[in-house]
């Protein structure tokens, strides 16, 4: 038996009904596979957290989840609580303070899920965005002078180094080759206009391409980006990213696979040093809040991520198989897909299938 310790985030709002399906499906999956066992810890972190206490987590919380085979996290986010306090306090912390330096983020339409695109079918959107994740724009390194004078001036600036650029770039060629789909990886750019960072990123690209060269290569700059995604989106594979491109384009994929009701992503520490953290990409969704009316594909999606991560070739494509099973049935489907079902029925839904599929 083969045990695995799982920290739990619930954090805000839907956060919390989503991981409680998130949870059912990993139960689920252990049990029907025999020999693996999750232990949970929650912990209470997070914006209500932090109007109690005055922080977003326990000031010893990276000590406290280090030991954790991985982590699992809702969503964060109140409206009394300043949105750029719950990210710098939690989120950026831990993919910070744990070193996870690649974001992953599957952009695939699922057969029943809905596509804007109206020529578009499920075998023309399946590819993945590694999104850079610790440096870049999102290093956290500027200041601002003279506030709120007419002379006041705001700095930020972008951090690439060798080590980590290296890494990332490493990491995206070598999923092109496990994917084993075009063995293709496109480099998002901008070395036009950013002449340093990005001339800079596209060389780092373009030594590491020489040790992979059954990859294929392409660069794009990221604005085009966005237009192929629309048009061309089945020409992708793997796509390597700094923090910022990354971002941006990936919630244009969250749309092109469905919502962000199926936008899954990990924050992987590569030298699994330390726990890696499995969170759905969607907020806390005040709006539906309480309701049980969130739908929880993304979260069993990124349950499914985070199992691809502590275990090697165990099945987990069962997890996919069965959310397309409810989709393409109909019947058990929340409202932002046009159904009437329950959160938890969902997830139940999702456990059904994986009985029979597994
Ligand atoms: P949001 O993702 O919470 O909601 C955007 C829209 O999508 C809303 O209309 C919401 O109802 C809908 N939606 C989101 N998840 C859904 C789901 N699972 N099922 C059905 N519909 C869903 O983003 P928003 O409204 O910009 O932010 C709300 C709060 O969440 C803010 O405080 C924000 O800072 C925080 N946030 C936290 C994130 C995180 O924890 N990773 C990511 C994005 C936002
Ligand atoms: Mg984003």
């Amino acid at each position: 038996m083969k045990k695995y310790k799982i920290a739990v985030i619930p954090g805000d709002g839907i956060g919390n009904e989503v991981t409680a399906e998130g949870v059912k499906v990993l139960d689920t999956f252990a049990a029907l596979k025999g020999d693996i066992h999750f232990d949970y810890e929650y912990f209470p972190w997070g914006c209500e957290y932090y109007l109690k206490t005055g922080n977003m987590m326990d000031p010893n919380g990276l000590k406290i989840l280090k030991d954790f085979d991985a982590i699992l996290l809702g969503a964060v986010g109140y409206p009394s609580v300043p949105d750029h306090i719950s990210l710098h306090g939690l989120l950026l912390k831990i993919r910070q303070g744990f070193n996870q330096s690649v974001n992953l983020r599957p952009i695939k339409l699922l057969p029943g899920a809905p596509c804007p695109l109206k020529d578009k079918r499920p075998e023309d959107i399946d590819f993945i965005v590694v999104r850079e994740n610790v440096e870049g724009e999102y290093a956290g390194v500027g200041g601002v002078r003279f506030a709120d004078r007419p002379e006041e001036i705001a700095l930020q600036t972008a951090v690439f180094t060798r080590k980590n650029t290296e890494k990332i770039m490493e990491y995206a060629f070598q999923l092109a080759r496990k994917r084993n789909k075009y063995k293709k990886v496109t480099n998002v750019t901008k070395s036009n206009a950013l002449n340093y960072s990005m001339v800079f990123w596209d060389k780092i690209f373009t030594e590491q391409a020489e040790n992979y060269r059954d990859i294929i290569t392409e660069t794009h700059h990221v604005d085009a980006v966005t237009m192929y995604f629309l048009q061309k989106p089945e020409t992708y594979d793997v796509l390597v990213a700094s923090n910022l491109f990354g971002d941006i384009i990936t919630d244009l994929g969250a749309a092109l696979q469905g919502g962000l009701g199926f936008a899954a992503s990990g924050n992987l520490n590569l030298e699994k040093e330390y726990p890696s953290m499995f969170e759905p990409v969607h907020g806390s969704a005040p709006d539906l809040a309480g309701k049980q009316v969130a739908n929880p594909i993304a979260m069993i999606w990124t349950v499914k991520m985070l199992l691809d991560h502590l275990l090697e070739d165990c099945d987990t494509e069962r997890i996919t198989e069965a959310i397309t099973e409810i989709l393409l049935e109909g019947k058990t489907l929340t409202p932002d897909l046009k159904g009437t079902a329950k959160t938890h029925e969902v997830g139940d839904a999702v456990c059904e299938r994986l009985k029979r599929l597994l």
